[in-house]
């Protein structure tokens, strides 16, 4: 039974139902008629009977027969009528038994709690609906606590650079001095840390609820990453590391956002810059026509000789606010969005990327964009 849909399983029952009923007063009907016609032979043949004409005879015998059938019938009607319904009031609680659970469950929802799960007993339509339902509750739960998370997070991040700048204000107000410029530079440093964080978190949470509009054009590839690479240049210098381009043709034209693109190489040359020790080498490398699972895509390598990443931290390194523990005390210290953002920025463009990291070795991010032509 647990097999049949709710339909089949109403149909059923209404069935048996209407058979069971049916059958009863047809069986009840046929032993009366029986035996009525014993209890006239006892009580009605007498004299007066045996006397009477044919035709007369027939008249009694209808008036007792038919006096007695609808007595008969209208108690027998109460009484199957009865029992069918009573039998449909405790089926049709079976069969909303589930309903009922869910009805519970949901008004539970409804209330805040998103740790209800209903059991399945059935394949019928009910058992989909609290499959489904349970599968809903479960996404609730996770974004609920991704919520809770992210406010976490988003709070921590926000407390750091607030009470720094609380306390050096609070320091200037006490002492009643007027206020260095080395002060002001460092204030305005974590306004600055703080303003990109706010960003950082916008861009985000656009990205994060597929609402991030894109303003793709064709765009030279190969060219824009010569110029990022121009541009962070002076700061990899300044960090005593080596950094180049190489393309293995060019131009290389993807249909891109020239304004997002951008911010994904910045971040993950950053990256490399941040966790390559002094000495060290970067590269970029950039290569058209790459075949991966039948799509032909642009890929870009951004190639390090640093620190690497362990392969267990690996899995979780696109997360927000992830950074692996090592870089969390380095004072180099970044908020662990960028790779986040990147991810999310890459994926928009229908493209992803790849890590692969040995540590104290290197590591290398793969960047895939679908191929422009
Ligand atoms: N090239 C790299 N070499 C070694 N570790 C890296 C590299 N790139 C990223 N990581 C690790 O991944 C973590 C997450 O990187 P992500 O860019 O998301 O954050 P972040 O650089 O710490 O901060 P943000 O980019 O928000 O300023 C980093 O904290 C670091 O531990
Ligand atoms: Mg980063």
């Amino acid at each position: 039974m647990t097999k049949l849909t709710v339909r089949q399983k109403i149909f059923v029952y209404m069935g048996l139902i209407i058979l069971i009923v049916g059958g009863a007063h047809a069986v009840t009907k046929q032993v009366y008629m029986e035996s009525l016609f014993d209890q006239f032979q006892k009580e009605e043949i007498s004299a007066t009977y045996l006397h009477a004409s044919s035709e007369e005879q027939i008249e009694i015998l209808k008036i007792y027969v038919s006096g007695k059938m609808q007595t008969f019938l209208l108690g027998n009607w109460v009484f199957f009528i009865g029992i069918g319904l009573f039998v449909s009031f405790l089926l049709s609680g079976v069969l909303t038994l589930p309903l009922r659970k869910l009805v519970a469950a949901i008004e539970r929802v409804a209330q805040g709690d998103f740790d209800v799960i209903v059991p399945v007993q059935s394949k019928d339509e009910y058992g989909k609906v609290i499959q489904t339902f349970n599968e809903m509750t479960l996404r609730l739960r996770e974004a609920e606590d991704a919520r809770r998370r992210l406010v976490a997070d988003v709070a921590h991040e926000l407390r750091t650079p607030l009470s720094i700048m609380q306390l050096k204000l609070e320091n200037a107000q006490q002492t009643g001095q007027d206020v260095p410029p080395e002060m002001l530079l460092r204030l305005h440093d974590e306004v600055i840390r703080l303003g990109l964080l706010v960003e950082d978190l916008h861009v985000l949470s656009l990205a994060e609820a597929g609402r991030l509009s894109l303003d793709c054009k064709p765009l030279d590839l190969s060219a824009r990453l010569e110029q990022i690479v121009d541009d962070v240049n002076m700061e990899a210098e300044e960090n005593g590391l080596d950094m180049h381009f190489h393309s293995n043709t060019k131009p290389i034209t993807v249909m891109a956002d020239t304004r997002r693109i951008t911010q994904v190489f910045i971040n993950l040359l950053t990256n490399a810059i941040r966790y390559t020790p002094e000495g060290g080498q970067i590269s970029v490398v950039m290569e058209d026509k790459v075949l991966d699972r039948n799509a032909v895509y642009t890929r870009v390598s951004v190639i390090d000789t640093g620190i690497g990443i362990p392969a267990e931290e690996l899995a979780h390194l696109f997360d927000r606010f992830y950074r692996v523990e090592k870089a969390r005390s380095r004072h180099t210290g970044g908020t662990g969005l960028g790779l986040s953002i990147a991810h999310h920025l890459v994926k928009a463009h229908g493209g992803f990327i790849r890590v692969v990291s040995e540590p104290d070795q290197g590591t290398i991010f793969a960047v895939y964009l679908p191929s422009g032509n």
